[in-house]
């Protein structure tokens, strides 16, 4: 017969119902025989006795072996390195010393791939970690975040098609950007040049007009120069495009968005959140409260009187100014109205004032800076040209999208969630660059 393996996490579970079963809570007296395998995450033994902490996906647990009932495989056994790959069957008891609570008492043990001396410990740098990423990624460090994220893409896929969002893709190669700024990657196509995409936008406003309501979480590509804790030059965008909603609405999803996301992770993900030490209380404000909505020119008024920082108006704010206005606060806040010449092409001049663009960031706590960047889509033709044209752009690369809004043009609008940004704030990360598996920046691009 085959050995029927079972995860480590429910080793522990059918340890503690065997417990619960046999009517007593005394120390040692779960019973039960189990099967697990997975990979060594420490290991350290005397003459007589050998405890490797086991690991696999789900959790870690302690085994112990005891040398007369291994005398034939003892060498092996006491030789067994940190990341070799086992198979251990034995009795399950809890064990209050033990890492995660619980002990496997081993019968059986059997060796599948040895290891070589594990290049990874403690006094490694950022670097070399970074280097060293692919085995890395082994870490509870890593491995929590890795869940984490996955938590937070599936939770955003619900959150849209619960709403009735058809998931939509465009193309990675296109002809031109979207975006502000010299922030494009060239790719040599055949012998024309082609770039890589910064945005799925262009592509989703000609969608609405099939689809209405669409989403994606897709790559997108920026040649940032900067080496900061939120920049990468390779991230998952999360954007979505509305046919006839406005600025109020656009803010309503966002809202709704990041709170469906935060209660899908605290419901699944607190051992994470705990293994990453994250005290994830300081993400309960975010789930409770109605994130504040401020104009660009509240922003600066609260600069001056609680900062005395002063911003000209008509200035894009910086990381600075974005982190002194947000330090008194502990949800996102959604800044709106950021003045129209400093914004990309597409965001409409408001009507009744119309020094600005109708378009939203919304900016996280604890340092996070902007999380999102929305806004309602300009459909006035003449406009639109007047601000590529503003921009140095050439019009005849845009005429497929003049043309999207030829035909029966509504009022629609979208915005885009970095998702790096959003796992980076609920993991509490130092860099975004822990949020991703393997990042991508001007600097790092191996492995
Ligand atoms: O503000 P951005 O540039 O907006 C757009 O691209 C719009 N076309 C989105 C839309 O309306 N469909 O980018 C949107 C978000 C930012 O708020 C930020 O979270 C993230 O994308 N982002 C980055 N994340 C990581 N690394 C970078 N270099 C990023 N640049 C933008
Ligand atoms: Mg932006």
């Amino acid at each position: 017969m085959t050995t029927k393996f079972i995860s480590i996490q429910d080793a522990m579970k059918k340890a503690r119902l065997s417990q619960a079963q046999s009517g007593s809570s005394k120390l040692g007296q779960a019973k039960g025989e189990v099967a697990v395998r997975g990979w060594v995450y420490r290991e350290r033994g005397s003459n007589v006795l050998k405890f490797i902490v086991l690991r696999d996906s789900t959790n870690i647990i302690q085994c112990v072996l005891d040398k007369k009932d291994f005398e034939k495989q003892w060498s092996e056994i006491d030789k067994v390195q940190v990341e070799a790959s086992v198979e251990i069957e034995g009795e399950i008891k809890e064990e209050k010393r033990a890492p995660s609570g619980y002990e496997i008492h081993a019968k059986k043990f059997t060796l599948v791939g040895e290891s070589n001396e594990f290049p990874i410990n403690k006094d490694l740098n950022e670097e070399l970690l970074g280097d060293r990423r692919h085995l890395w990624l082994r870490s509870r460090k890593m491995s929590s975040i890795l869940k984490i994220r996955s938590t937070v893409t599936g939770a955003l896929h619900e959150y849209f098609r619960s709403k009735g969002f058809y998931e939509f893709q465009s193309p990675v190669l296109v002809p031109g950007g979207a975006e502000d700024g010299p922030t494009m990657f060239e790719v040599k196509y055949f012998n024309k040049k082609m770039f890589l995409t910064q945005t799925w936008q262009l592509y989703a406003e000609a969608a609405i007009y099939a689809l209405e309501k669409i989403y994606c979480i897709a790559p997108s590509f920026r040649a940032e120069q900067s080496k900061t804790s939120r920049h990468l030059t390779e991230y998952w965008h999360t954007e979505m495009e509305v046919a006839w909603a406005d600025l109020d609405e656009l803010m309503n999803y966002a809202e709704e968005m990041v709170k469906h996301v935060l209660s899908r992770v605290l419901e699944k993900n607190k051992p994470e959140l705990e293994i990453l030490e994250r005290d994830w209380k300081k993400l309960e404000p975010s789930l409770k409260k109605k994130f504040p909505r401020v104009t660009y020119d509240e922003v600066l008024k609260e600069l001056k009187s609680k900062h005395k920082m002063s911003v000209p108006w008509g200035k894009d704010l910086r990381t600075i100014e974005e982190e002194k206005f947000m330090d008194s606060y502990d949800t996102p806040v959604f800044c709106t109205m950021y003045p129209k010449e400093i914004m990309a092409f597409y965001k409409p001049r408001d009507k009744k004032n119309p020094k600005v663009a109708r378009c939203f960031d919304m900016l996280g706590p604890e340092s996070m800076g902007e999380l999102i960047g929305g806004s309602e889509r300009d459909t006035d033709l003449e406009e639109l040209k007047k601000s590529l044209k503003a921009k140095g752009e050439k019009l005849e690369d845009y005429q497929y999208y003049f043309d999207v809004h030829s035909y029966g043009a509504v009022p629609h609008g979208g915005f885009g969630l970095g998702t790096e940004r959003l796992v980076r704030w609920i993991c509490g990360l130092e860099t975004i660059k822990d949020a991703i598996a393997f990042p991508r920046t001007m600097t790092r691009y191996y492995p």
